[in-house]
């Protein structure tokens, strides 16, 4: 029998674990749990990543993780365990479906829109690294890390689950129009593994349009692609649609982990009180049975639920509000009773057991990704940033002074706005300046040399953060500030 890693989770995580096992339990379900330590009580205990040693290598082993929602403690400092799990293991794309559930009511159901999109969302790196800095006292840099390798993997499980789903239309979500180098790479990657997928109608939409079309026209939509930031927030606007958070199930896809657990948190307001919705739980479990290729008890579930639904039998967070709610236990019992039925709408059709092991193997080294270099890349200059409460003509000043015969001051930017050689004293400032210097002649230089320009400028500035500008053949490998 396959073994699986579950963690309960921490508020109401615990009963609505407990209700969904109740189900897995009277379906018979061939799976035994090895239960760990994870979540906000771990890292209460000492533990800084919200898990003992002996959970992450019980799930390394396994390869399965299926989880409750999990606080992160409030706090400077303290990462969310969540997010930890996610990449740590490299989980680098999170499916969630929306689905439209006949018996939950949402404004498409009452007008006969059907709803069936499926998020994929990057998981691993965007400003979830986390990697922020404050600049100056006035002045916070977040770091957003879109990489090639990491947009391949995502992009790459997205057209093959739009293929086996048997999907006509997938859509990149992005923002390439503002943000050209990162979302452009994301962007880039989507079509060039558009090319390898002809039977896929691949489009892009940018993010805010996508969002007003989506809740104008859901049903236009099938797969959808997007960065991390943008996914979390696209994806919370999809759960909107087909009745909310309650009914959001997700699954983070690894090469060698899985996880699988609902969109939801741990609902402190409502912990402890048996009232929970475990429907978005039971499909995030439905959706795990059928990765493990345990395909007829998915089935079974699954159609056991939406009759469910369709019942009006309903918890305290939807529903008919004539009609008395059920508490969370009881909800997963009417779930078991209903085992056998087929919903009138949608029934799922029966499918054999496909056995699908995970496949466990353990790894010595870390894996590099890395693509191949395809241009030349030189060095060509380099962006100092600097604290200042001075005007750009006395930085620019002040600067000039260190070009050293081999760079030339080509711009000074606030808040990425030039303000130096041109710019408009309408523009406000803040004590936080890029000033961008290019080599003579658009000559290769050496790190050495920016580091004399470094402590030459530091003699006037304090210097808070250094970028080097490349150059890929032709091609800049930086943007401009606006208005350059
Ligand atoms: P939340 O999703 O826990 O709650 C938002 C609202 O939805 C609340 O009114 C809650 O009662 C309701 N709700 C959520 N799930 C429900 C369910 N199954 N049945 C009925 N009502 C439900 O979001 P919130 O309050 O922002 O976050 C609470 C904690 O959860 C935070 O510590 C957060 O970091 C954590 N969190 C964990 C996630 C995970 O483990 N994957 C995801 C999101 C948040």
């Amino acid at each position: 029998m396959t073994k699986i890693a579950v963690a309960n989770g921490d508020g109401i995580g615990p009963e609505i674990m407990e209700a969904v096992l109740s189900v897995f339990k009277a379906a018979k379900v061939p799976l035994e749990y090895d239960f760990v330590d994870m979540g906000k009580w771990v890292f209460d205990k000492g533990y800084s990543n919200g898990m003992t040693p002996d959970a992450q290598q019980t799930i390394e082993s396994l390869g399965i993780l299926f989880k409750g929602p999990m606080e992160t403690p409030k706090g400077k400092g303290v990462k969310s365990v969540n997010v930890t799990a996610r990449k740590t293991w490299n989980t680098y794309a999170n499916k969630r479906t929306f689905q439209t559930l006949h018996g939950v009511d949402t404004v498409f159901s009452k007008a006969g829109i059907p709803i069936d999109i499926t998020i994929v969302r990057e998981n691993i790196e965007d400003t979830y690294g986390g990697i922020e800095h404050m600049l100056t006292h006035d002045v916070a840099l977040s770091r957003r890390f879109i990489t090639r390798p990491g947009s391949i993997q995502v992009i790459k499980y997205a057209f093959e689950m739009a293929k086996k789903k048997g999907t006509k239309r997938i859509t990149c979500g992005h923002k390439a129009n503002i943000m050209k180098l990162t979302d452009g790479l994301f962007l880039d990657v989507f079509y060039e593994i558009a090319k390898e997928y002809p039977e896929l109608k691949a489009d892009d939409v940018i993010v805010d349009d996508l969002c007003m079309k989506l809740v104008s026209r859901p049903d236009l939509f099938d797969v959808v692609v997007l960065t991390n930031l943008q996914g979390d927030i696209v994806s919370d606007l999809c759960a909107g649609l087909v009745g909310g958070l309650g009914f959001a199930p997700s699954a983070n896809i690894g090469d060698h982990i899985c996880i699988f657990e609902a969109v939801h948190g741990t609902a402190p307001d409502i912990a402890g009180k048996n009232i929970a919705n475990p429907t978005a739980l039971l499909l995030s479990g439905i959706g795990m049975l059928r990765h493990l290729g345990l395909m007829e008890a998915a089935i079974m579930i699954e159609n056991a639920l939406l009759y469910t639904l369709e019942s009006s039998v309903h918890t305290g967070d939807f529903g008919d509000r004539s009609i008395p709610s059920l508490s969370t236990t009881d909800f997963a019992n009417a779930i078991i009773g209903n085992f056998g039925k087929e919903p009138a709408h949608n029934p799922k059709p029966y499918m054999p057991n496909q056995p699908a092991t995970p496949t466990l193997f353990k790894l010595d080294d870390y894996p590099m990704l890395e693509s191949v270099e395809s241009q030349q890349e030189r060095i060509v200059g380099v962006d100092l940033f600097i604290e200042s409460n001075e005007q750009p003509s006395v930085i620019a000043e002040k600067s000039l002074k260190h070009t050293l015969n081999i760079f030339k001051l080509v711009t000074i930017s606030n808040r990425g706005t030039q303000v130096w050689p041109t710019g408009s004293s309408f523009t406000n400032l803040v004590n936080q300046y890029a000033c961008r210097f290019e080599s003579i002649g658009d000559a290769p230089v050496t790190q050495v040399d920016i580091v004399e320009l470094y402590k030459r400028l530091a003699q006037d500035f304090k210097i808070c953060s250094t970028e080097l500008l490349n150059k890929w053949g032709d091609k800049k490998a930086y943007s401009l500030a606006q208005g350059q």
